[in-house]
């Protein structure tokens, strides 16, 4: 930003209803990537540096101003009467000296980059305004030009005449202009047009007789500037989204089996040599460290991984810290809590939740860890279940350094096996286990000879 930029005030639009969304969520709450898109529009705003930023609340309100509570402040537009309506309501609120930006709380993937070619080509003598080529223009203000090219006004789809109709450059809808230019057009605006509606687009040719000149910047590409009115334009800019996503970590240096099948919906952070198979699905703050490979399907939340840790296929992570040099799954489900110690190795249909396992600890198949310290290097066999809940209280399982724990052991919390304890196949375990004893809480077997098969007359 040089030096001489003016401050910034960014009024964000969100006061619509979204009737086509047909959801009882506002529609600027939708989410792209997990974070509501007015959430993208804040921050691509934020980027900016030191701004001020509006958000013009009406359907909802009280919803949206939970969700942005904190980075910005709000006007109430009880009635949506238009765009340049919506403006005025923010307009008390505007430095003066300042430059405002209007961007809207529905067009989620706007660029940084961009807002700054906007900010930079914005002065007193001078407003800016986004605009794009699109082969169907339908549904958009046309911008209107003279014979030498400069803007001289934005006519409405529905107020234009056939010859408007044909233009194939619109307008975005987000414009930068002085706070004293705003405060001397919006009250002029009037309502009588076709939708009698308040335009905001209507101080273009305000700006135009008072001899300050109109910019269009073009925008870089048309999902920046894309609206989202129902669940299929969502969709759309979700994949897009998603794409751009898939390209920084592939410029990062990541591996991606496909670039299409990855979907994030938080922020991933990766190593060098990571490879990411497809169908991922990351969500919230995810970590990855050098080397990690994550299988096919796997579903990772909140989570850090180690280096060279492997997620084999369909693993389930939630809020789990695994360190280096383990190996999940597959079919593993790691839920909260869950923190593994280097060269751990959680096999399939293992559940663990709230649980340790210190160094080259093994439940290789088929367990469920609850609640539970484990130590380094202990074996916990398949078909293993800790019995951490009494319908009332949850209980923990102690297990110390080398313990064997035989298939199909039940372990009645709270329970303590001690270092080298060693619990046969097969027991029910409710009492300590004292350092290296063998613990056998099964009933004797007993052989019957000459026992008679049932047999069908
Ligand atoms: C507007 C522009 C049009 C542009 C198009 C780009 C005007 C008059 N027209 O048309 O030139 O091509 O956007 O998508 O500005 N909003 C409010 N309060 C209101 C009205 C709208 O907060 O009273 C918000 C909406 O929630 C939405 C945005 O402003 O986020 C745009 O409103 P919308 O009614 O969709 O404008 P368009 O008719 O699409
Ligand atoms: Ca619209």
């Amino acid at each position: 930003m040089p030096d001489n930029q003016l401050p910034i005030d960014v009024v964000v639009l969100a006061a619509g209803k979204g009737t086509r969304m047909y959801s009882d969520i506002p529609k600027v709450l939708h989410p792209i990537g997990g974070r509501p898109m007015a959430q993208h529009v804040v921050d691509a705003a934020l980027l900016l540096g030191d701004v001020q930023l509006h958000v013009v609340v009406g359907h909802e309100a009280t919803l949206v101003q939970q969700a942005l509570e904190g980075v910005a402040s709000f006007v109430e537009q009880s009635e949506q009467l238009g765009t340049g309506h919506a403006v005025a309501q923010a307009l008390p609120a505007l430095r003066e000296g300042a430059l405002t930006l209007v961007l809207y709380g529905d067009v989620p993937l706007i660029t940084t980059a961009t807002l700054e070619k906007m900010v930079q080509a914005c002065s007193t003598a001078q407003m800016s305004l986004l605009t794009v080529s699109l082969d169907d223009p339908q549904g958009y203000g046309r911008i209107c030009r003279d014979s030498a090219g400069n803007v001289t006004s934005i006519v409405e789809q529905k107020d234009a005449n056939s010859e408007q109709l044909g233009i194939c450059e619109v307008n975005t809808g987000i414009m930068c202009m002085t706070q004293q230019q705003l405060a001397k057009w919006l009250p002029a605006l009037g309502n009588n047009n076709a939708q009698g509606e308040y335009y905001l687009t209507d101080v273009v040719e305000m700006a135009v007789s008072d001899g300050v000149g109109v910019t269009a910047i073009n925008a870089s590409s048309v999902e920046e500037v894309e609206g989202v009115n129902n669940k299929l334009q969502l969709a759309t800019l979700e994949r897009c989204y998603q794409r751009q996503c898939a390209e920084a970590l592939m410029l990062a240096g990541t591996t991606l089996a496909d670039p299409s099948r990855i979907d994030i919906r938080g922020s991933l952070q990766v190593g060098r040599d990571v490879y990411i198979d497809v169908n991922a699905v990351f969500t919230g703050d995810v970590v990855l460290g050098d080397n990690v490979s994550i299988g096919a399907n796997c579903v990772v939340h909140e989570s850090e991984i180690g280096a060279n840790t492997q997620l084999l296929s369909h693993c389930s992570l939630d809020r789990a810290k695994l360190a280096s040099d383990c190996v999940i799954g597959p079919y593993a489900r790691l839920r909260p809590g869950t923190e593994l110690g280097s060269k751990a190795k959680i096999g399939n249909f293992v559940e663990v939740k709230n649980s340790s396992f210190g160094e080259g600890s093994k439940a290789n198949h088929l367990a469920y860890v609850g609640d539970s310290e484990v130590g380094s290097g202990c074996n916990i066999g398949a078909g293993t279940i800790t019995c951490n809940y009494d319908g009332a209280y949850k209980h923990k399982t102690r297990m110390g350094d080398n313990v064997f724990i035989g298939s199909n052991s039940t372990l009645v919390a709270p329970i303590d096996i001690e270092d080298n304890g060693f619990v046969a196949a097969g027991s029910t375990i409710n009492q300590q286990v004292p350092k290296g004893n063998l613990a056998v809480g099964r009933a004797k077997q007993k052989n019957i000879s000459g026992w008679k098969r049932p047999k069908k007359d």
